[in-house]
């Protein structure tokens, strides 16, 4: 699609985080890297960003998330022997989900003051262009990428592109949620304001914020100045209201289903509902699980 707006060429990757609720797997391991049946939960958001042009993946990291640098590397000496060994699919899969050299980047986070101060860790990296973003805890599956929706929205409307979802209106407090003004069609809505874990009696709508941002450079400025809120942390939301008074925000409501795998269920359920819907594996696991549930 041909628009007039600035091509978004780059996704943050926020993984700095600690992880607490998924001890003690995440002691050694990052929790981005626990799998989702055969792929650490940040490569699903890796390939999302592929499909959708993405061309520079910026991860934002910490200590001890040194396993997340390795996977996205050339493994030299396993592609060899993949090669050697005539195990061409396997070898075609490492090339395909590999960022190209040159098009990765890490940023250290040094201390987890909170996802709005781990975005600010990218400005140097993304500069004075729209970005993409992308919580990889939040696992979108679906036959078209979020990202690749949001891009032709975006294409369109240009401004900052929220992914929504709807859920239940007694979870909204969990959430961050968006107030809706004009309806754009194709299930995007212009976004007057955004309340994080409101109570539900003032939460403004059932739509909820589901970790899929495209965001303009603006965003830098107000993180820079951000106090800390909700928790001591310096919040992205914060951020974003503060800027909504000088442009565009959207939101789009998207194809797909989240799973929430930085929580013990929300990751079960994603590996039961991915696995149920991989051709090679489903037949079998279909009858084990029905097997186990009795
Ligand atoms: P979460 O709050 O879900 O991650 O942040 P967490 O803090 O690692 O999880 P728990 O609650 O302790 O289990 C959402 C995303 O933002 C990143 C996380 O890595 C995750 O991808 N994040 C969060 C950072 O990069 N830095 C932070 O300071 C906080």
């Amino acid at each position: 699609m041909t628009s007039a707006y600035p091509r978004i060429r780059k996704a943050v990757f926020p993984v700095a985080g600690l992880g607490t609720r998924f001890l003690p797997a995440t002691k050694v391991i990052p929790k981005e890297m626990l799998t989702v049946v055969d792929k650490p939960v940040i490569q699903y958001a890796v390939d999302e960003a592929i499909e959708a042009g993405i061309e520079h993946f910026i991860f934002v990291t910490g200590r001890g998330k040194g396993a997340i640098e390795d996977h996205f590397d050339l493994a030299y000496e396993l592609e060899a022997t993949l090669k050697a060994r005539g195990k061409t699919a396997e070898l075609k899969m490492m090339q395909e989900s590999r960022p190209k050299a040159g098009t990765a980047s890490f940023v250290r986070q040094q201390e987890p003051l909170g996802l709005g101060h781990a975005v600010w860790c990218a400005r140097d990296i993304v500069g004075d262009e729209p970005f993409a973003l992308a919580l990889p805890d939040m696992l979108i599956h679906g036959e078209r990428g979020c990202f690749a929706q949001m891009v032709d929205v975006y294409s369109k409307h240009g401004g900052n592109v929220i992914a929504v979802e709807q859920v239940p209106h007694e979870h909204v407090n969990r959430y961050g949620v968006v107030a809706l003004a004009e309806d754009l069609g194709n299930e995007t809505h212009r976004i007057t304001g955004m309340v994080e874990k409101p109570r539900i009696e003032d939460a403004p709508s059932d739509l909820i914020i589901s970790g899929r941002y495209i965001l303009q450079p603006g965003i830098f400025a107000k993180l820079a100045t951000q106090k800390p809120g909700a928790g001591g942390e310096i919040q992205l939301t914060d951020a974003m209201i503060a800027l909504m008074s000088e442009e565009d925000f959207f939101s789009y409501r998207f194809n797909g289903i989240t799973y929430d795998c930085g929580d013990k269920i929300g990751y079960l359920t994603a590996n039961v509902a991915l696995a149920l819907d991989r051709p090679d594996i489903a037949p079998k696991f279909r009858q084990i699980l029905l097997n186990l549930i009795g």
